[in-house]
């Protein structure tokens, strides 16, 4: 029994019962050959620890407190403990997309990702729906596409353009070694310069330094009040893309920015974590309307910008 850990007595007995190789869950419950795992540390550790690993029978599982059997966990229900062959204790859990990107050894970073606190805000603020055709302008490492691809049910696709070929390469790599689902195609292509294929599209959503760049082949290839969602991380690149928004037929532009807080959890001070504020990037949120507004021609042409 682990110090200050305590399984009640129910679920020990469940859990007994299942190891003894005599239960009647079904397969899917425990954990299978594929299947990602995040190991937590039962022990204290300065700075977080998460493992995430990808089970395959008789491999190991190597990290500074030992080495883990695959086969220690495979069959076993989530939430079982596994000891490395050092003696330290870990749940193991099915692990969640956050887990994987930042801690699975295989996803490669070549360039910064949007990570999960920004995810679910262009999503819904963006109302990207199931089965939606989207444009994705910058791959990068593939965070934000593996996310999409998790989201936009089984008749959606996504359009990934990305102008490097290594890091095309490498995103495609990390999608594969993530086990995403196949709802998307990567494109290698300079959109500023050569442009969208697709034409009709339900959302386009661009992560790249210069949007203002691609902004005109955005509003080519939406349908009628089609959704734009561009993220930039800073204030100066926040104007270059309002005035082409403005300019290019875009409306109803909203830039949000969103603030995440974690809470310790420690039933005896509940608090804000005394980690400090971390900026991730502003969002920018628009239509494409056929009609640019007298408004936007008149502050454009005053030069407000
Ligand atoms: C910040 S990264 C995107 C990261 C990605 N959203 C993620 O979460 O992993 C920007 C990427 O856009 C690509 N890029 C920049 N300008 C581009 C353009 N005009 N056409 C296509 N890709 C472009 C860069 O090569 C770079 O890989």
């Amino acid at each position: 029994m682990e110090r200050g850990f305590r399984i009640c007595p129910a679920t020990r007995a469940k859990l007994n019962h299942i190891e003894a190789g005599e239960g009647t869950m079904e397969d899917d419950t425990v954990f299978q050959e594929e299947d990602f795992v995040t190991l937590i540390p039962l022990f204290k550790t300065k700075k977080e620890v998460r493992y995430v690993l990808r089970l395959r029978r008789d491999d190991i599982f190597q990290c500074k407190y030992g080495s883990i059997k695959h086969n220690d966990i495979l069959g076993k229900a989530p939430g079982t403990v596994v000891k490395s062959h050092m003696g330290f204790s870990f749940i193991a859990l099915p692990s969640d997309l956050s887990d994987i990107i930042r801690n699975y050894r295989k996803f490669r970073y070549v360039t910064q990702v949007i990570y999960p606190r920004d995810w679910g805000l262009i999503l819904a603020f963006g109302d990207i729906l199931p089965n939606e055709k989207i444009v994705e302008i910058g791959t990068g490492s593939g965070a934000f596409l593996a996310f999409l691809a998790r989201r936009i049910g089984d008749e959606g696709w996504i359009y990934s353009y990305e102008k490097d070929p290594e890091r095309a390469k490498i995103a495609i790599k990390n999608l594969e070694s993530m086990n995403i689902p196949k709802r998307y195609t990567i494109k290698v292509k300079d959109v500023a310069n050569e442009g969208i294929d697709e034409r009709n599209v339900d959302t386009v959503f661009i992560d790249v330094p210069e949007p203002w760049k691609v902004i005109k082949h955005a509003w080519c290839a939406l349908k009628p009040g089609g959704k734009i969602i561009i993220y930039v991380p800073t204030y100066n690149q926040v104007e270059k893309t309002l005035k082409e928004l403005m300019s290019q037929g875009f409306v109803d532009i909203k830039i949000k920015e969103g603030f995440i807080r974690d809470i310790q959890v420690k039933p005896y001070a509940i608090r804000p974590e005394l980690k400090g504020y971390y900026f991730s990037a502003f969002i920018i949120f628009g239509k494409k309307s056929m009609v640019i507004p007298w408004r936007y021609i008149v502050d454009l042409r005053k030069g407000i910008f």
